[in-house]
């Protein structure tokens, strides 16, 4: 891959060639990757920018964390001259997260191999591919099996690559969540049912994070009225399956998607997902760089 910058890019084998590879470097395969890279977050992540850093540095490769609240960012200068400026110096590789869902569409050719970290309301792939190995790991197969992707579906880049991965691996997505955060556009991939038909039926319950940050007031629902009708509570937490797996790619609001004696409940994968996350990046760094 020249960049990876979308689902839209990956084919089945495509996706199990990841995962595989990601199964192997957890398993203990060592490798190493020689170039600079550089971490560009403009958005906040605690998951994302740390994992990929210890995928960097498990590869040996040369890792530079640009901080833009202390660069001429601050002075108006581009993500393009940013990126330019990466690549007059060296820089082989730039992992980013930007709030704008295209952010990278102009930056294809500045040289430099883009890695999305997450693009506004539009993708978060590397997400999407450790959920999939999470599920995999898990079941041994994606097809055929039922994934209930419920919360702020509007606001959500994980929604958006996760149901267009599901359903190009063969799994039937569920999609639950009050109105005013439904996303058309979703129906493509998957059918909007009630929370009760969700539990009822899912081998996984993937659970999203109301993201306060992007909305408008008029979508604001008060966090108890959200726990109780779309939260995996007390209350419905026993219409799960007994073989169901949950899911959420945090950061979790604990107490809003789901009960706080859920988090770490034996069903949950919730900090498998995170694990995983260092193979995945791993898998994805080893692609983009071509060794
Ligand atoms: N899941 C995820 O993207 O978490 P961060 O925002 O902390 O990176």
């Amino acid at each position: 891959m020249e960049h990876f910058v979308s689902i839209e890019q990956l084919g089945y084998n495509d996706v199990m060639n990841l995962i595989n590879r990601a199964i192997d470097y957890k398993q203990g395969l060592t490798n190493t990757i020689k170039g600079h890279v550089v971490n560009m977050f403009f958005e906040n992540s605690t998951r994302t920018k740390t994992s990929f850093e210890m995928a960097e540095y498990h590869l040996g490769m040369h890792v530079i964390n640009f901080d833009a609240d202390h660069s001429s960012v601050k002075k108006g200068e581009t993500l393009y001259d940013s990126l330019l400026t990466m690549k007059a110096l060296g820089v082989n590789a730039a992992v980013i997260r930007h709030s704008d869902s295209d952010y990278y569409k102009p930056l294809m050719d500045v040289g430099i191999k883009i890695i999305n970290a997450g693009s506004g309301v539009g993708e978060h792939p590397s997400q999407s591919l450790l959920d999939m190995m999470t599920i995999y790991e898990e079941f041994g197969q994606i097809n055929g099996l039922t994934v209930a992707i419920a919360g702020d579906l509007s606001h959500s880049r994980v929604a958006m690559s996760n149901a267009k991965l599901l359903y190009r691996m063969g799994a039937e997505v569920l999609f639950v969540g009050p109105e005013c955060y439904h996303e058309k556009s979703l129906e493509k991939w998957g059918r909007y049912v009630s929370m009760e038909e969700a539990l009822n039926h899912a081998d996984v319950m993937m659970l999203l994070r109301v993201q306060l940050e992007r909305h408008t007031a008029e979508e604001s629902l008060s966090q108890e009225e959200y726990h109780q009708l779309y939260g995996l509570n007390k209350d419905n937490y026993p219409l799960l399956k007994k073989n169901a797996i949950i899911m959420h790619p945090a950061p979790v609001n604990r107490n809003v998607e789901i009960a706080d004696d859920y988090v770490e409940c034996p069903q949950s994968r919730i900090v498998k997902q995170m694990e995983n996350g260092v193979y995945m990046r791993m898998a994805i760094l080893e692609s983009v760089m071509g060794e």
